[in-house]
């Protein structure tokens, strides 16, 4: 007899609706899997024979042949196990209700008890099956929050085998999983961490204020202990809370990688990512044999903090490249490419030399010229050339750690961060961009209008600090985000020195 069921496949962060048919035969018994599986899958008949048997069923002694269509894609991991369960006990008649099943989707992977283990990638795993018209969707009980966030279908947390059986054949059913989406906005915000806790380095804490606004990418460079990344870890509590669209391509990302915390239906906050610098390229952007996303995907619509930048390998600061400007990166592989995003911000600290001494008030540096112009050199030009705010963190002025008045809190200037978005979005959306950071020349021209005071100073510091164009074009676009959270649509002296002010750093350090 024949039986076809439903389970759901991944490629790159979206899923796509598999159909396993089952075909049984009285003849001399046999168990083949067809349809592109890779080795992880053929294990699975061992785990299914187990799990069906300890389940208090008879596997049965027949011919059976399993075929995954769309045969052309490959099929990698262990969820496709307990839809092809379902298929076998559908096909010799153990499942009854076999129309049914036409309107379900399985997913989960088998234990030999026959309990059903968590799988990565549920969520879009369920977008795809709800696409596909399927309103009874059984994922595994782990992952049962991910998956309720899809709404419009009925998501069944599915502890084991003998359980779907049980709710299938009788009218013993196991409760659908609720998700509020009413609930979403309340989750915002529960960080230990505040700005306020960061004493002095008030030009830092503007850059960060104003990168926030323009997604502009930052450079801080100071001495050890001067706060670089007490700051930068932050950064996302004055982020704006993520829309209920980003929240789902970002949980849809953690979902593929595995790294969903339990009980975890979306992700909230925005992700902020610190690769540890001995990170491999692969372990950066993303790949390898069964592919899930890279550091930079993972910080989507986050962002990205590269602590001690010159440590990183340099192959590895040279994947960032493309990806910065794209806001996704792609993949290629034996049997085609994939594509994941990585709308990230980048936030890079490190010492100005070895020692980590060069330029402060009060330690000398040990080392010598070529060795601080060796140390600097790591950072290749193209790298740099996509920061557009760097700032130096000086250490931190005994008064200023010891005054008992706090600075502003984190609540305080996202308020602002996201008025100032609010500002800048109609002119950003009919640009087809998202942020400041994003414009192109031409977009420069039309939107940052110069009053005359703003031209002058701008041509003062083209001429004294030698800048490239492309340097010119980047004053501008902080000086955009600058006069957004003033809401001024034209860029006043003001908005201009603040910009200038934030760039000083690569003409002292690396002359550009
Ligand atoms: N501005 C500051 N306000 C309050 N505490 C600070 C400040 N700067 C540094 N500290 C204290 O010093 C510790 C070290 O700071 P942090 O790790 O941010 O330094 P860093 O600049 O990243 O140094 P390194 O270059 O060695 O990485 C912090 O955990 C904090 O306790
Ligand atoms: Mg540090």
């Amino acid at each position: 007899m024949l039986s076809v069921v439903y389970t759901a496949g991944l490629a790159g962060i979206d899923g796509y609706i598999v159909t396993v048919e089952c075909n049984s035969a009285n003849t001399i018994p046999g168990f083949e899997i067809v349809g592109l599986p890779d080795a992880s899958i053929k294990e699975s008949k061992e785990r299914i024979k187990a799990a069906v048997a300890n389940s208090g069923m008879l596997f049965p002694s027949m011919l059976l042949t399993v075929n995954l269509a769309p045969a052309d894609k490959k099929k990698e991991g262990s969820s496709y196990d307990l839809a092809i369960a379902v298929s076998i006990l559908s096909s010799c008649g153990v499942i009854l209700p076999t129309d049914l099943l036409e309107k379900c989707c399985f997913v989960g992977e088998l234990s030999l008890s026959g309990d059903i283990r968590p799988v990565r990638g549920v969520l879009p795993m369920c977008v795809a099956a709800k696409t596909a018209g399927k309103t009874e969707i059984f994922v595994p009980f782990e992952n049962a929050p991910e998956a309720a966030v899809v709404d419009g279908v009925n998501i069944y947390a599915v502890k084991s085998l003998r359980d779907l059986i049980v709710h299938l054949n009788t009218d013993d059913k196991i409760k659908p999983e609720a998700f509020d989406k009413e609930k979403f906005g309340e989750a915002f915000l529960t960080s230990s961490v505040d700005f306020s806790d960061v004493k002095g380095q008030e030009k830092a804490k503007c850059a960060l204020e104003i990168a926030a606004v323009g997604s502009h990418n930052v450079l801080l460079i100071g001495p050890p202990g001067s706060g670089k990344s007490m700051l930068a870890k932050r950064l996302p509590t004055i982020m704006p809370e993520l829309s209920f669209d980003e929240a789902i391509e970002t949980t849809k990302i953690h979902s593929i990688s595995g790294i969903l915390p339990a009980g975890v239906s979306l992700i909230t906050q925005r992700p902020f990512r610190s690769p540890h610098h001995t990170m491999s390229s692969v372990g950066l952007s993303g790949g390898g044999h069964i592919p899930i996303p890279g550091e930079i995907s993972l910080a989507d619509n986050g962002v990205l903090f590269l602590d001690e930048l010159p440590e990183f390998r340099r192959e590895a600061l040279e994947v960032l490249r493309q990806p910065l400007e794209d806001g996704r990166v792609t993949i290629t592989r034996v049997n085609g490419k994939l594509t994941y995003p990585c709308k990230f911000m980048l936030v890079c600290a490190m010492n100005p030399c070895k020692c980590g001494y060069f330029g402060s008030r009060t330690r000398r540096c040990t080392c010598g010229p070529g060795e601080i112009k060796k140390y600097l050199a790591k950072i290749s030009g193209p790298l740099l050339d996509r920061i557009d705010i760097q700032v130096e963190m000086p250490e931190v002025r005994y008064d200023e750690l010891s005054s008992r008045s706090s600075g502003e809190s984190s609540a305080v200037i996202r308020e602002r961060v996201r008025a100032a978005r609010e500002f800048a979005k109609e002119r950003n959306d009919a640009f087809g961009i998202h942020s400041n950071a994003q414009m192109t020349s031409t977009q420069i021209r039309k939107c940052c209008t110069l009053n005359d005071g703003a031209k002058k100073l701008l041509k003062d510091a083209f001429d004294k600090m030698g800048l490239s164009a492309r340097g010119y074009d980047r004053i501008q676009r902080v000086a955009r985000s600058v006069a957004d959270i003033d809401k001024s649509e034209i860029i006043t002296e003001y908005h201009m020195a603040v910009a200038i002010n934030m760039r000083s750093l690569d003409r002292k350090y690396w002359h550009s």
